[in-house]
């Protein structure tokens, strides 16, 4: 699809029933109908920047602090193993406590004890420090760029460089990763141009995973009371992000799920092939909380996986078998 093709897809004038029903196509032709679970770690709020956008951002002096000590994470990978997830997704901040000599340690740690795939979500580091983590056992790195408004991005992300974002992501690829990046949908002052380059972008970048989620606005931030990402437009960014990039791994994102109690599911039928359940600790959940209204905050880690998969079966889809690595072909490392 041209740049303007999807400009006129994502719009709201554009009845997207038909290209929904076309990334439903093209997923169960590339991805078929299993869906792969990656418990996802949230480990650390604690993070040294500013995002206009987020609630866990330095500053915020609403935010109860916590950060799992390297045994909890590792508590978490056995639940993940023990509720047969393949992946785990080790997310936090940017805390500078953890050391990338540390977070190794903890990767080489979990990935000897479980056999588990790990996936990073750690921000921005130096390509040599993104080595050391590969070497240790991650096998995939989640690094959105947010948006690929060169203006919006860096008045978003005021302490951080557009440029270092994408130097990040071919660093990334360099060292070996998977690729994951992605973007929020409905951001004040994002265009329909933006995102139609937002997807482009995700095809020229060749990732291999890509996760889009609505903006909403936090109370507690910057952008406290701003109008936020609809569910329809996220949809639209996932069905034509599948119809573009073919395989891709896409999740349901939990922000989707936030501002819709149907959103993953819907996500789930026009593009999404993948869900992230919550496996952190039922008592650090609320502390987590980048957006208001994230669901599953409440919930213990097997709650989730009851949930997600009746869900899954509800939409007649089943559990995908296998690691779930990416169907791009990787030069870097053969597995
Ligand atoms: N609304 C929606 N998504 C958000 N994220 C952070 N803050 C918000 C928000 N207010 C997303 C960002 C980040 C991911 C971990 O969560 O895209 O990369
Ligand atoms: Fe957590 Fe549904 S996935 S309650």
């Amino acid at each position: 699809m041209k740049k303007e093709e999807l400009v006129k897809a994502l719009s709201q004038d554009t009845d997207p029933a038909p290209f929904f029903a076309e990334a439903d196509r093209v997923r169960r032709e590339e991805m078929g109908d299993g869906v792969h679970l990656r418990g996802l770690i949230e480990f650390s709020n604690h993070c040294r920047r500013r995002c206009y956008y987020c609630g866990i951002r330095a500053g915020n002096a609403k935010v109860r602090r916590y950060r799992l000590t390297p045994a909890q994470i590792l508590d978490c990978a056995r639940t993940a193993a023990r509720l047969d997830y393949k992946t785990i997704v080790m997310q936090s901040g940017e805390d500078n406590h953890w050391g990338p000599r540390q977070l190794a340690d903890i990767v080489a740690e979990v990935k000897r004890e479980t056999g588990l795939a790990i996936t990073l979500s750690v921000g921005e580091h130096t390509k040599e420090d993104y080595k050391l983590l590969r070497a240790a056992g991650a096998d995939r790195f989640l690094l959105r760029f947010e948006t690929s408004d060169r203006r919006l991005f860096s008045m978003l992300k005021p302490d951080s460089d557009y440029d270092n974002r994408f130097r990040c992501l071919a660093w990334l690829k360099e060292a070996g990763f998977q690729v994951g990046s992605g973007v929020m949908a409905g951001l004040p002052g994002q265009t329909l141009e933006s995102m139609a380059d937002d997807i482009l972008l995700f095809r020229q970048l060749e990732l291999d995973m890509v996760g889009i989620g609505p903006f909403i606005a936090n109370p507690d931030t910057p952008m406290a009371g701003a109008v936020g990402g609809t569910l329809d437009l996220g949809l639209r960014m996932v069905a034509l992000t599948r119809i573009v990039t073919r395989n891709t791994h896409i999740p349901a994102t939990t922000a989707m799920g936030s501002i819709d109690p149907q959103g993953r599911q819907k996500a789930l039928r026009c593009g999404a092939n993948v869900l992230m359940p919550n496996i952190s600790p039922k008592e650090h959940r609320v502390d987590y909380s980048l957006y208001p209204g994230k669901i599953c905050t409440n919930e213990a880690p097997e709650q989730c996986a009851g949930c997600v998969d009746a869900m899954l079966v509800s939409l007649g889809r089943r559990r995908a078998s296998g690691y779930g690595h990416t169907l791009k072909s990787i030069e870097a490392s053969p597995r």
